[in-house]
C-alpha cells in the first residue's frame, strides 16, 4: 500500500521512531529527511487508506474467494493475521470456521478493529491484539495458519514480508501454511515517450529556467503508474519467485538477469515492473496479478524511466540484469540497479542506472 503523508504533523519534538502506536513525533525528522518508516505506520492509522484496500476488490476479493472457498483449511484452525488493518482477512477467516484468529495491528486502526469485531459478534473467535508483531506476546505458543496481505509497490516497497517471515518462524506449527505462499516479481519494456516527456524532460527548461538537478531525482525515482498493454513492446520476464513458506528474508535482496526480447519495432522509454501473488495451498490455484494486462489493482505497475531512449527492432533484445535490495538506512524503502544493454542494428547502449523506491 501506498505511503501517504496526509495528516501527518510536521515534528520538531522528542523521538519515538520505535513505538508506532504513540503519537509522540520523531526527533530524526529534526531538521532531516523525512523516511517511509517515519510515515509508515500513521498512515495506516487513518481509514482512507484502509478504504482504498478494501475496494480493492481484486485484491479484497481474492482473498474472500481463497478463504470462504477453502473452508477445509481454516475449520477449527489457530490463524494469525498480521497487520488485520480493519480486521476484514480476521472475519473473513472467522466466518470460515477458524477456532481462533489473533489479529495482529499496530497502527491506531487496531481499535476500529476491535470494534469491527465487536460489533459483528466474533468477540470470542477473533482477538485484535494492538502493537507491532515483533513485540507482542501472542497467547498461544503456535497457529496453524498466517494469513496476511503484506505486499507494497514494486512487491517490496515497505519490506512487511519480513514481518511475515518473523510470524512464520517464531509461530507457526510445522506443517503450517502461509496465505498468500507465492509470490513473483515480472519485468517488462514499453514505450512512453508523451509520459516520460511530462514527467522527467519537464524539468529541462521551467518557464525558461534549467531544472536539471530535479530531474536527476525524478529519474531515480520509480513512478507508480498504470500502465496502457499496448505501450508493451517486448516480452513480460520472470525475474523472481518467491516462496512464503520456505524462504529467508535475505532471501528479498536479489540479483536477476533478464532478456526482454521485443515484439514489434518501437522505441522503449522504461522498464516496467509488477508482481503476481498466488495461494498454492488453495483447492484450485487463486491468486491475481498486477501486471499492466490484468485488471487494475492499487498496486497499478512501477516505472523505471531509462536515461537512453532505445530504439529497437522486432526479434532484438535488451539484456541485463536488476539487483534489489530493501535500503540499509530506511529498510522500508527498496534499492534498485539497473544494468541493461542493447545492440541492434540503431542502437548500441550499455547503461547502469541505479533507483529508490521511497
Ligand atoms: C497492507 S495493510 C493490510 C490490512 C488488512 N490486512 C487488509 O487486508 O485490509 C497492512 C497492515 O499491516 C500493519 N502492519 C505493518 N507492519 C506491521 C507490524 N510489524 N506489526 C503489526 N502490524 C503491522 C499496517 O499498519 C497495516 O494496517
Amino acid at each position: 500500500m501506498m505511503v501517504e503523508d496526509e495528516g501527518l504533523e510536521e515534528t520538531t519534538e522528542s523521538s519515538n521512531l520505535d513505538d508506532p502506536i504513540s503519537d509522540e513525533p520523531n526527533d530524526s525528522l529534526i531538521g532531516g529527511e523525512k523516511t517511509s518508516a517515519d510515515y509508515y505506520f500513521d498512515s495506516y492509522s487513518h481509514f482512507g487508506i484502509h478504504e482504498e484496500m478494501l475496494k480493492d476488490t481484486v485484491r479484497t476479493k481474492t482473498y474472500q474467494n481463497v478463504i470462504y472457498q477453502n473452508i477445509f483449511l481454516f475449520r477449527n484452525k489457530v490463524v494469525l493475521d498480521v497487520g488485520a488493518g480493519t480486521g476484514i482477512l480476521s472475519l473473513f477467516c472467522a466466518k470460515a470456521g477458524a477456532k481462533h484468529v489473533y489479529a495482529v495491528e499496530c497502527s491506531r486502526m487496531a481499535d476500529m478493529a476491535k470494534e469491527i469485531v465487536e460489533a459483528n459478534g466474533f468477540s470470542n473467535v477473533i482477538t485484535v491484539l494492538k502493537g507491532k508483531v515483533e513485540e507482542i506476546v501472542l497467547p498461544v505458543a503456535q497457529v496453524d495458519i498466517i494469513i496476511s496481505e503484506w505486499m507494497g509497490y514494486f512487491l517490496l516497497f515497505e519490506n512487511m514480508l519480513a514481518t511475515v517471515l518473523y510470524a512464520r518462524d517464531k509461530w507457526l506449527i510445522n506443517d503450517g501454511i502461509v496465505l498468500p505462499d507465492r509470490a513473483s516479481l515480472f519485468l517488462t519494456a514499453i514505450e512512453d515517450a508523451e509520459y516520460k516527456e511530462d514527467k522527467i524532460e519537464f524539468w529541462n527548461n521551467v518557464y525558461g529556467f534549467d531544472m536539471l538537478c530535479i530531474k536527476k531525482q525524478s529519474m531515480m525515482e520509480p513512478l507508480v503508474d498504470t500502465v496502457d498493454q499496448n505501450q508493451i513492446v517486448t516480452n513480460c520476464q520472470l525475474l523472481k519467485t518467491m516462496d512464503i513458506s520456505k524462504m529467508a528474508s535475505g532471501d528479498a535482496s536479489f540479483t536477476a538477469p533478464f532478456k526482454l526480447v521485443a515484439e514489434r519495432n518501437d522505441y522503449i522509454h522504461a522498464l516496467v515492473a509488477y508482481f503476481d501473488v498466488s495461494f498454492t495451498k488453495c483447492h484450485k490455484l487463486t491468486g491475481f496479478s498486477t501486471g499492466p494486462r490484468s485488471r487494475a489493482t492499487h498496486w497499478k505497475q512501477t516505472v523505471l524511466y531509462l536515461e537512453d531512449v532505445l530504439t529497437i527492432g522486432e526479434g532484438e533484445a535488451v539484456v541485463g540484469s536488476m539487483t534489489v535490495a530493501p535500503n540499509k538506512k530506511n529498510p522500508r524503502d527498496v534499492d534498485i540497479m539497473l544494468k541493461y544493454s542493447l545492440n541492434g542494428e540503431h542502437c548500441q547502449v550499455s547503461r547502469t542506472q541505479q533507483y529508490k523506491m521511497r
